[in-house]
């Protein structure tokens, strides 16, 4: 099974993944936890590029190749591999995140980036995808924070450095795939505590894995 977590910044993704592996582990799954960009070696070197705030010029287009080339490794690096061996694979992010922060909020072609995807996923795609919404104000604010507490680290900030516009665009592309593909997207509430979004999310995988053993 491969599930993705999407969201905008300071949704909780992180925390939701670590949580969601750690009920499917004691289910006696075998799990991957991943994420995009950077879960492999050059993706690493991808992801410097791509969130570091020097970058300020970088051109859409530079930025959507850069992540189709980050999920090109990712995909046969780590994802193919992992669901052959039979594992859950969860990511952190995948294709969705292009659609809506280069697409609906950068305003890349839609079409443009359907027909990358073709190419790059070749039909890979996950069995669900969780979205964790929340207003963006909150969801900023956490990831504000966060950045200030990692002193130290190079700073990954290009993104929050967005308007406010900008977020709100994410979200509501997010909603929109949402709606336009109900069987593989769940909408998780993340506005409030962490563990009331698990509960959420755990009844949504259960029920997944519920259909697809039928
Ligand atoms: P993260 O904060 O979830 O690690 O993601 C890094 C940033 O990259 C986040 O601001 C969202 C952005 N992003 C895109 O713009 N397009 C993509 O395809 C992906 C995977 C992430």
């Amino acid at each position: 099974m491969f599930i993705s977590f999407e969201g905008i910044e300071g949704s909780g993704k992180t925390t939701q993944v670590e949580l969601l592996i750690g009920v499917l582990q004691a289910k006696g799954h075998e799990c991957v936890a991943t994420r995009e960009p950077g879960a492999t070696e050059i993706g690493l070197g991808i992801r410097e590029i791509l969130l570091d705030s020097a970058h300020s010029n970088m051109l859409p287009l530079t930025e959507l190749l850069l992540y189709e080339a980050d999920r090109a490794q990712h995909i046969h690096d780590v994802i193919k591999p992992a669901l052959a061996a039979g594992k859950v694979v969860v990511s952190d992010r995948f294709s969705d995140a292009t659609t809506v922060y280069q697409g609906y909020a950068r305003g890349c072609d839609l079409g443009l980036i359907e027909r990358i995807h073709q190419i790059v996923l070749s039909g890979l795609r996950p069995d669900l995808t969780l979205i964790l919404d929340l207003p963006v104000e909150t969801g900023l604010e956490r990831a504000w924070q966060r950045i200030h507490s990692r002193s130290g680290d190079l700073p990954e900030d290009r993104f929050e450095k967005e308007a406010l516009g900008f977020h709100e665009r994410v979200r509501q592309g997010y909603l929109t795939l949402a709606r336009n593909e109900p069987d593989r997207f769940r909408v998780i509430d993340a506005s409030g505590n962490p563990q009331s979004a698990h509960k959420d999310i755990v009844k949504a995988v259960l029920h997944r894995e519920g259909n697809e053993g039928r």
